[in-house]
């Protein structure tokens, strides 16, 4: 069964023009005018643009105590809702758990997706083991990312140490770090003193983790980078200081990539005061949301370059889960969603505003982290011979946002009462639509694991890995005796 749009314009991260799109095999066979097949699908007045891509969730993912509440099931019916076709999710060892054993965990609660996804490897501690395991996750399991949480103290944070060891196996093996980029000790000591003078509510999440702990470990994460001579990403970028260090980094030729989430963007840290405490609460993450300040430093990145993708950290949790840090912010567990949201608001406040051009639109959302992840143009491309991860775009549907239409199975949604102009018509994971208007489609089990295959480190001309300075031993006489 073969199947065409028709009548739509075709906007990429570099090109906009008329053009239909004609898919066979659940790939892209043919881009040109007048094409015809078994089915059409009428784009007339929409875009036709890759799939979202959302390189940032935690499905189903055990954390402070209790799961995140959306699992690949609900969390790629919510992103293929908004026209997010592919996720990357983050697989996490517990204590003392191979790597090869907490991805067999992972991949066995994907078996419901509707969408393709991803994962990337964190790395919760050093030793022989997860050295050796780094080379078979990169070379048989097709993961080539690896995630340092340089916050979570006691639980997921990794030292200075084990984080540079794990980023030079990541240059050997052509591998990219991720980083959770917060100082972890600094959050725990604020963290303690902020209770013991009873600031227990969840405003004093916000204090415990100013834009300066965010801006000291993204600093110090591109250093170590640097001397472990591998590129570097660094996850939900919040703030001036660490976006200021990307900027820096990437002015001297470094490949540090930044991902703003569409929540720091669009939402402030007002949302933590004169709010009650259920509302405060359902905002707890980490970073959390900065004043406008920030925000307008973000926007500029994107605008600039100078930050590369927008994610939204998909970590949902219900309100009833919220409520377990009553008395004690520090167990409000961490995370918001925004899969449904991330492109419909991006769009809104992005496209419309002026902001970003269309083609800048599609490129954060989607070709950049093809690119960066290194499934390009497999995903991220409309491209004969790419997959059919498509949206049909109406930048004429509204909606206001609402948790009572969501997909997403938490009880609230963050952006509740926005309105949003520019919607999916349809989206299409491999050439099946997912979405028709507000007609949900997706089908159980379509998702597939999308292999992403090792950097070429070798290539010094193609890759981003530079060659570092070898010690030079020096024969030298005259060295004084000790002692004396
Ligand atoms: O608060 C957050 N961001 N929760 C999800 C886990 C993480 O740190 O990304
Ligand atoms: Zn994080
Ligand atoms: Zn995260
Ligand atoms: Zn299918």
């Amino acid at each position: 069964m073969s199947k065409v749009i028709k009548n739509g314009t075709i906007v990429t991260a570099d090109l906009t023009y008329k053009a239909d799109v004609k898919i066979e095999g659940g790939v892209i066979v043919e881009i040109g005018p007048n094409l015809s097949a078994d089915e059409v699908l009428d784009a007339t007045g929409c875009y036709i643009m890759p799939g979202g891509i959302d390189p940032h969730v935690h499905l189903e993912m055990p954390f402070m105590g209790t799961y995140s509440a959306d699992d690949f099931e609900s969390g790629t019916r919510a992103g293929l809702a908004g026209g997010t076709t592919m996720v990357v999710d983050f697989c996490l060892p517990g204590p003392d758990q191979s790597l090869l054993e907490a991805l067999q965990m992972w991949d066995n609660k994907t078996s419901r997706a509707n969408a393709d996804f991803s994962f990337h490897m964190a790395i919760t501690g050093w030793n022989e083991r997860v050295f050796d395991e780094m080379k078979t996750i990169v070379q048989d399991k097709g993961i080539n990312t690896f995630k340092h949480f340089m916050a979570y103290k006691g639980a997921l944070m990794v030292n200075d140490d084990e984080m540079f060891a794990s980023f030079q196996r990541c240059a050997e093996l052509g591998a990219l770090p991720l980083v959770h980029a917060e100082n972890g000790d600094v959050v725990a000591s604020m963290t303690a003193k902020l209770l013991a003078e009873g600031n227990n509510g969840p405003e004093a999440h916000a204090y415990s983790r100013p834009p300066e702990v965010e801006g000291e470990a993204t600093n110090r994460a591109i250093m170590l980078a640097d001397m472990a001579g591998v590129p570097l990403y660094v996850v939900h970028t919040s703030c001036e200081q660490a976006h200021e260090a990307i900027r820096r980094a990437r002015q001297k030729g470094m490949r540090v990539y930044g991902e703003p989430l569409i929540q720091h963007l669009t939402l402030d840290e007002s949302e933590y005061f004169n709010q009650d405490w259920d509302h405060a609460a359902r905002r707890v993450m980490s970073p959390p949301f900065r004043n406008k300040q920030h925000q307008d430093s973000l926007w500029a990145g994107l605008q600039a370059g100078s930050l590369s993708c927008v994610a939204t950290d998909h970590c949902a949790f219900t309100t009833e889960q919220k409520r377990f840090g009553v008395g004690n912010f520090a167990k409000i567990p961490n995370g918001t969603g925004g899969l449904e949201d991330r492109l419909p608001m991006l769009w809104t406040y992005g496209v419309n505003t002026g902001r970003l051009t269309m083609n800048e639109f599609v490129a954060v959302t989607s070709t950049n982290i093809a690119k960066i992840l290194n499934m390009y143009p497999k995903k991220g491309a409309v491209m004969v011979g790419a997959d059919a991860d498509l949206v049909v775009w109406d930048p004429n549907r509204s909606k206001t946002i609402s948790a009572k239409s969501q997909q997403s199975s938490i009880d609230y949604n963050v952006f509740e009462g926005k309105e949003v102009k520019g919607l999916p018509r349809y989206t299409l994971t491999r050439g099946e639509v997912a979405i028709e208007e507000s007609t949900v489609k997706t089908k159980e089990g379509h998702g597939k694991f999308v292999r992403r295959e090792p950097f070429q480190a070798v290539n010094k001309a193609l890759s981003t890995w530079k060659e570092l300075v070898a010690p030079r031993k020096v024969e030298r006489t005259g060295i004084p005796a000790t002692g004396v």
